[in-house]
């Protein structure tokens, strides 16, 4: 099979996963409209073309919250990335690390922190839920610093998670739902040794280590349902801020007003996201969204945004529009299951080769000259 895209990696994907993996990282909520226009509205933003302005030196890195990366790229959070391929987490983590961007742990992964960590040279970044039981944050949050995480990640979109129909008809949840998932797995045997076996223990690892017992994964959407806590504001957040001592990003800010209170709340960062169409259906895709978050917040706080972004042009688009830093979920993970760590590197790769492209073409030699003046207005 011939790799030059995420959309060839999208295909391996779902040639190698069972069903029901395929089906929960591809798929988004209700009529999936957002998860659409997220993809659509980006490849609609329109670049002015400039020329020969001598392209010859460029350069694609960036400096956010006192690090310097690579690319202005960091792998988002994904829950069960370690589903994806045998220790997903540290297969995605390293090709991150070797690349010089940051990796972003989910709180609700395979592989716990401290399996993580370790294995790389530079910090990780870590996501946070709301979650009811409040002793397992400050567990979490505990461990994150003592593994050196510099960069938290508070995801606000997912107070209760959004209705995705595919789930249920996959065998993620619905009626039957283990006995279809081992038929599954006994039709994508390469999977099934590789991850199904050879990548066990299949639990969520960092609540299992909080709780010192094995929290396995066979109602993982009913995990989520009975453990988030829709009643979380911004006062909720205070004693982590007040807690964390480095960074804190909030993530899933789709509206200027929310952005405002990110400001007023302290936070270091905002992450404009819609969760990849995975929540409120019909919302508006990041990148209609971003332009009035970077007119209402722009230099008084980081903006990183993600929902959308399948190649390098979109990263330079995404920059256009007024974020600082793109994130990518789906695209690394339908590489990571395609390829496993070496997928997620030739992933990287190909995104920073288009980004220099789209950066020759647009006449612009470093990340900072990546404005609103690039884009063509009508
Ligand atoms: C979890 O974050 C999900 O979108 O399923």
């Amino acid at each position: 099979m011939i790799i030059s895209s995420t959309t060839d990696y999208r295909a391996a994907a779902q040639k190698r996963l069972p069903p029901f993996l395929f089906h929960y990282i591809d798929g988004g909520a209700y009529a999936e409209k957002t998860l659409a226009r997220n993809v659509d509205d980006l490849a609609d933003v329109a670049l002015r073309q400039r020329v020969l302005k001598n392209m010859s030196q460029l350069d694609t890195s960036i400096e956010l919250f006192g690090e310097k990366f690579s690319i202005p790229v960091a792998l988002s959070p994904v829950g069960l990335t370690g589903m994806y391929a045998r220790r997903g987490e540290v297969q995605a983590a390293v090709a991150a690390d070797k690349k010089g961007i940051p990796f972003t742990m989910s709180s609700v992964s395979v592989c716990p922190i401290e399996e993580v960590a370790p294995k790389l040279g530079r910090p990780m970044w870590f996501q946070l839920y709301v979650l009811k039981d409040r002793g397992f944050m400050k567990n979490a949050l505990e461990r994150a610093q003592a593994a050196g995480v510099s960069t938290l990640v508070f995801t606000v979109d997912m107070p209760v998670p959004g209705a995705r129909y595919r789930d249920a008809h996959s065998g993620m949840s619905g009626p039957n739902a283990a006995m279809r998932r081992y038929l599954q797995a006994a039709t994508h045997p390469q999977w099934a040794l590789d991850v199904g076996l050879l990548g066990r223990p299949h639990t969520l690892g960092n609540i299992s280590t909080y709780l010192g017992k094995n929290v396995s994964l066979e109602d993982y959407m009913g995990y989520l349902g009975a453990n988030f806590d829709p009643s979380i504001s911004w006062s909720d957040l205070e004693w982590i801020r007040d807690f964390w001592k480095g960074p804190m990003v909030i993530k899933g800010i789709l509206d200027p007003e929310d952005a405002r209170d990110a400001v007023r709340f302290g936070a270091d960062g905002i992450i404009v996201s819609n969760h990849g169409g995975r929540q409120l259906d019909g919302a508006l895709s990041s990148a209609r969204a971003l332009p009035a978050i970077a007119d209402a917040v722009k230099g008084q706080i980081k903006i990183l945004a993600d929902s959308g972004i399948r190649n390098g042009l979109d990263i330079v688009r995404m920059l256009a529009l007024g974020a600082d830093c793109t994130m990518i979920g789906r695209a690394f993970i339908y590489a990571l299951a395609a390829e496993g760590e070496a997928g997620v590197t030739n992933l990287l790769n190909l995104l920073e080769k288009e980004m220099r492209v789209a950066m020759t073409l647009t006449s612009v030699k470093n990340v900072g000259e990546i404005t609103g003046d690039l884009l063509v207005r009508a």
